[in-house]
């Protein structure tokens, strides 16, 4: 298989929500991959950001796609309500639904599938649902918040990942989300993910255009 291509994906839950549309521009301009939009609910994750308004009204400011984090306890209720402006939903496997059903509406829907795992789930508990999502997202933090330390011993779920994607010859992403900065993302890469969302680290950037560039490059520093 040939190399996956890096994929940087700013998540809108660290701009400035005051100024949303000026600041998916900023991230699509400066060279951004994805635009990630971290969906809480109070209920799976102790914080609650944003709702499908938010999420169309960040769509009308790129042509970028919309990669929708769905931290919430029933992801299958709301999947319709995002999939006309999402390029691809991500449902938990911790949450209160059929995840088989979920992620067969997910595709039913014309979005990628994403499949994530809080840092506490063993990886074990993706396994069944090998082959039916387009991507998985490892979380690297417990999700809930932006601005949370990286917790590396997550790499041996993202590297565990990558050899049942070969030994199966599946094809999915392998997504890390919390705590992604320039040396995260090369510890991240070296351990086999190609998605690297990245909240705090691009919206604060001093100059973000290098950030995106960093990142992508997997260089440290
Ligand atoms: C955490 C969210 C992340 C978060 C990442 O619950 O899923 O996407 O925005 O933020 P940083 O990059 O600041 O850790
Ligand atoms: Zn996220």
């Amino acid at each position: 298989m040939s190399p996956r291509k890096t994929i940087v994906a700013p998540s809108i839950l660290a701009c400035d929500f005051s100024r949303l549309g000026a600041e998916v521009e900023r991230a699509d301009a400066a060279g951004a991959d994805w635009i990630h939009c971290d969906v809480m609910d109070g209920h799976l994750v102790d914080n609650i950001s944003f709702g499908p308004a938010f999420v169309e009204a960040a769509s009308r400011h790129t042509r970028l796609p919309l990669d929708v984090h769905l931290m919430i306890e029933r992801p299958d209720i709301y999947v319709p309500r995002f999939a006309d402006v999402a390029a691809s939903i991500t449902c938990h496997v911790e949450a209160a639904h059929d995840v088989s059903k979920t992620l067969l509406a997910i595709r039913d829907s014309d979005c990628l599938a994403g499949l994530a795992v809080s840092p506490p789930t063993p990886l074990e508990s993706i396994r069944p649902h090998l082959g039916h999502f387009d991507i998985l997202l490892i979380m690297t933090v417990n999700p809930g918040f932006g601005g949370q330390p990286f917790l590396p011993e997550m790499m041996e779920k993202v590297s565990a990942a990558a050899d049942w994607r070969a030994r199966d010859a599946l094809d999915f992403h392998i997504e890390v989300d919390g705590g992604i900065n320039r040396a995260t993302a090369a510890v991240s890469l070296a351990s086999g993910a190609n998605v690297l969302v990245a909240g705090t680290s691009v919206f604060k950037a001093a100059d973000i255009v290098a950030e995106i560039v960093a990142l992508r490059e997997g260089t440290p520093r």
